[in-house]
């Protein structure tokens, strides 16, 4: 049996920062994010019962190393008595870039497991089984605005506008290629065990999210730029406030976050993000990504521009 998903990275308006259970990977706060098109993860699983063991192969080459990873994820959605599989991902984004590429890799690889294993689950349960093997890639088994809720005992995630209700375009500014130097979950780690502002941070998530849930249910722009730069600048923060410290920017990350301001200054509607690393995600009206985009493209010490619109759902596209 095999089957095929499609999923696409998503990005955090609202962060989350922060595990509350490490074996089941349960996050510390909610979290809101907006689903990315045109860059996506396809995901094929080929389960095998002449296999010896797990294979996984990247963009055409075998990935050993994230192997342990996937194939815990199969055990999960399949159950370890299983057939072992052949799993093939193909991204058309940069992995360097920053896009949280194990989001839409998590999101694809889940949905198509269950279906290669002839399993039948709601968008809920693949979103809660993905968030297993990566809090974000929950997110992304929907498309639009998506809210994740962290619940007594599990996570509930949903739409909260879909990609058409309220257009907008992102642009990301590459500015270093590479990995990062301290994985999320480490870093998260690190965070909670030392940082001083890691008890606030928590106390105030619930009062963040109602703000940003309240601007998309308006269309409010500035309401949204505004929660949505201060939830990004907080959980930098409590990474920077952390030991070792975390600080994942270098000085074109800055030089970005200044053409951010340049342009609002300038009347563009737009705002800025940045996740456990360097590159800057500016967030924009349509109207307005054409001059975001050259004014990030020309900013010292960027090597690359994105450019992406709302996307949708995880989908499968085979099932056999
Ligand atoms: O899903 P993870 O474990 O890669 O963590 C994601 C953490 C951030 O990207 C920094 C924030 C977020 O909510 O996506």
């Amino acid at each position: 049996m095999q089957a095929t998903a499609i999923a696409q990275p998503n990005i955090a308006l609202v962060k989350y920062w922060g595990k509350r259970d490490l074996a089941r990977n349960l996050p510390a706060v909610g979290s809101i994010s907006v689903t990315l098109s045109g860059l996506q993860t396809e995901m094929t699983v080929r389960l095998n019962d002449a296999g010896h063991r797990d294979r996984l192969i990247v963009n055409g080459a075998s990935a050993e190393k994230m192997l342990p990873r996937v194939s815990a994820t199969l055990d999960r959605v399949i159950g370890e008595k299983r057939e072992f599989a052949v799993v093939e991902s193909r991204s058309n984004f940069p992995i360097a870039a920053g896009l949280a590429s194990s989001a839409s890799a998590f999101a694809a690889l889940t949905m198509a497991a269950a279906a290669a294993a002839g399993r039948s689950l709601s968008q809920q349960e693949l979103s809660r089984l993905a968030a297993e093997s990566s809090g974000s890639a929950a997110r992304s088994l929907y498309g639009g605005f998506v809210e994740l809720r962290n619940g007594a005992d599990e996570i509930h995630v949903s739409q909260l506008a879909a990609e058409n209700d309220w257009p907008l375009s992102i642009i990301v500014a590459v500015t270093e290629a590479g990995p990062k130097a301290v994985g999320s979950t480490e870093a998260m780690e690190i965070s909670r065990k030392t940082s001083p502002f890691y008890g606030n941070w928590l106390a105030h998530q619930d009062g963040d999210l109602d703000i940003a849930r309240g601007a998309i249910e308006a269309r409010d722009f500035a309401a949204l730029a505004s929660i949505a730069e201060h939830s990004c600048l907080k959980m930098h923060s409590v990474m920077w406030a952390s030991r070792p410290p975390l600080v994942y920017w270098n000085p074109a990350t800055l030089s970005c976050m200044q053409t951010v301001r340049d342009l609002q200054n300038s009347g563009a509607d737009v705002f800025f993000t940045i996740d456990a690393g360097p590159q800057l995600k500016a967030i924009c009206s349509p109207d307005d990504s054409d001059i975001v985009h050259d004014a990030l493209r020309s900013t010292s010490g960027v090597i690359d521009v994105l450019r992406s619109a709302l996307g949708g759902a995880a989908r499968l596209v085979v099932d056999e």
